[in-house]
């Protein structure tokens, strides 16, 4: 098969739409645990009792503590973001609002390595909300049963504004409509379990686009994308970056 057929859509359009899916793997080099690898998040952790509504209500301190424990390794000085988030952020200062990531993730390493188009579909670690309202504060602090919200009289507790399973995950009709648009769908560092956006790959194919696969190794809908390409982020990223770059009429 013929490789680099990306390149192709990039050489045919002047400045292509792309969208970027990342998921856990991508910030697995700056030292984050992904979900579903060998000591993932989930090997240490059950899912409904930390990233479900119900966990949270039957015991919502175990839930502050897991996200807190999150937030405060995240904002440590050690975490930073790695050479794909880089990579990243130099596409999209080439290409600007025609380069949209769309995250899984709750980390801020997209925005550290440069990239400001990014819509965060299961929350973030830094944002907060009242779980009366919903109204999300930005916070680097942890969080407990004792932060009150500012939006309410009397004031309410807040919640980690983390979108847990059975939640609707933030920003869909914006994701459908950069997809709908998007002349290459790029996905990366996820294994393609949850949906909705292990289903991403399939409307983008229906919506024209050409779709590529970055991963460590084959996800579960890898047979969905046009094409892949198999090894580590900080890697297959920097690579396919330098190459759309290099292809790229300005
Ligand atoms: P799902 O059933 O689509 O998730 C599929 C995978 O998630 C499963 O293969 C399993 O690995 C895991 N999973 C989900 N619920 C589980 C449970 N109760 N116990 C064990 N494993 C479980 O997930 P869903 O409930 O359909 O998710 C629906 C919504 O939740 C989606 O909108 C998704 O965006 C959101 N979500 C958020 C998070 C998060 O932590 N931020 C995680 C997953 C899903
Ligand atoms: N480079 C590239 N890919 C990697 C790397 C790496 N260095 N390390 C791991 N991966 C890949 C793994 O092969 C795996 O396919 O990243 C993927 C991580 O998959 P998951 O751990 O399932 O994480 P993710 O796909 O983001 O999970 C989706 O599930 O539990 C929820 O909210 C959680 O947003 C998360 C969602």
């Amino acid at each position: 098969v013929k490789k680099f057929r990306y390149l192709e859509v990039v050489k045919a359009i002047p400045k292509p739409k792309i969208v970027i899916l990342t998921g856990a793997g991508i910030s697995a080099e700056s030292g984050l645990k992904t979900f579903r690898d060998n000591n993932g998040l989930w090997e240490n952790h059950s899912i409904e009792e930390v990233a479900t509504p119900e966990g949270f209500a039957k015991n919502p301190d175990l839930v502050y503590r897991f996200y807190n424990e999150r937030r405060t390794q995240l904002l440590s000085k050690d975490v930073k973001p790695n050479a794909a988030h880089i990579a990243l952020g130099k596409l999209e200062a080439q290409l600007g609002n025609h380069c949209i990531v769309v995250t899984q993730n709750v980390d801020n390493l997209h925005e550290r390595g440069g990239s400001i188009n990014v819509l965060h579909m299961h929350g973030e670690l830094t944002s907060a909300k009242c779980i009366t309202t919903g109204k999300a504060v930005n916070t680097s602090e942890t969080i407990d049963a004792n932060t009150l919200c500012s939006c309410c009289q009397p004031a309410n507790a807040m919640r980690p504004d983390i979108v847990w399973f059975g939640e609707m995950p933030y920003h869909m009709d914006a994701i459908e409509s950069h997809i709908y648009n998007c002349d290459l769908f790029v996905s990366i560092g996820t294994s393609g379990n949850v949906y909705p956006a292990a289903g991403f790959v399939s409307f983008a194919n229906q919506c024209g686009a050409h779709t590529l696969e970055l991963n460590l190794e084959p996800s579960n809908v890898n047979t969905e994308f046009a094409e892949s390409y198999y090894g580590k982020a900080s890697e297959i990223v920097c690579e396919f970056v330098s190459q759309v770059q290099s292809c790229i009429s300005t």
